[in-house]
């Protein structure tokens, strides 16, 4: 059973400061425990209106790595990049951004390549903040060949390379992603999501579990901790 809480908000702004403040906290509280805090950041539009919030914030930046949850294998210049919207926001702050999508012409191997870069991270992640497509995919999980992959993983694998079928309008790309297990092994699961149509696709995913239809209702079928849910209209 997905134990989801959901957060209305009545604006993006109302739901960026929010959110800019329990990642914050979260940030905090996990350099005060261990020293250091490694963060997973969504690509999408939503997450760089809420960045803002969260590198306005004194942080001890220097002792927090942020990976994206997944990026298109595209060149860090293209604003389709995940990484890109991530490293604007916060290499100036100073935080350590790890990229994970190579040039690599197979996105198979590119999946070895980002995998390869997680293991060298204290992991598990105090935080893997997720959006999701209308499409029903979370991070680049999607319907397509390699879902079954993303999902099945085994525990040690972090992030493979995946080809989405169909090929998602607004970035018609192959892209590397976190797998289900590595999403699931965060300390803090937590999502937003905005608008009616994607609410009700969330919550119909939630409802069907490792029967959805969707990528993401299989990713949080196996979540063992309560997630929070971020939205507004
Ligand atoms: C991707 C993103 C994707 C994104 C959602 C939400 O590369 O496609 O990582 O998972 O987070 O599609 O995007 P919006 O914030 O634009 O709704």
């Amino acid at each position: 059973m997905i134990e989801a809480e959901w957060w209305e908000y009545d604006s993006l702004e109302e739901l960026a400061d929010a959110v800019g403040g329990d990642v914050g906290f979260i940030v905090e509280s996990a350099v005060d425990a261990r020293g250091a805090s490694l963060i997973a950041l969504p690509g999408g539009t939503t997450g760089p209106v809420i960045f803002p919030r969260l590198v306005s914030q004194q942080l001890p930046w220097k002792k927090v790595t942020v990976i994206p949850t997944d990026d298109r294998l595209v060149p860090m210049d293209d604003e389709r990049s995940n990484v890109r919207a991530i490293a604007k926001a916060f290499l100036p702050a100073g935080a350590r951004v790890i990229p994970i999508a190579t040039e690599i012409p197979d996105y198979k191997l590119a999946g070895n390549s980002a995998d390869a870069r997680l293991q060298d991270l204290p992991w598990p992640p105090d935080l893997v903040w997720l959006g999701m497509g209308k499409d029903g995919h979370t991070a680049s999980i999607f319907a397509g060949p390699d879902l079954q992959e993303a999902l099945d993983a085994p525990k040690a694998r972090r992030a493979i390379g995946v080809m989405p079928e169909p090929m998602p309008v607004d970035a018609p790309v192959p892209r590397v992603t976190l797998t289900r297990a590595s999403i699931l092994s965060a300390r803090t699961i937590l999502i937003t999501v905005t608008g009616d149509e994607k609410r009700a696709v969330l919550e119909q995913a939630i409802a069907d579990g490792q029967s959805s239809k969707v990528a993401i209702g299989r990713v949080l079928s196996e979540v063992d901790q309560p997630i929070d849910i971020h939205w507004c209209p």
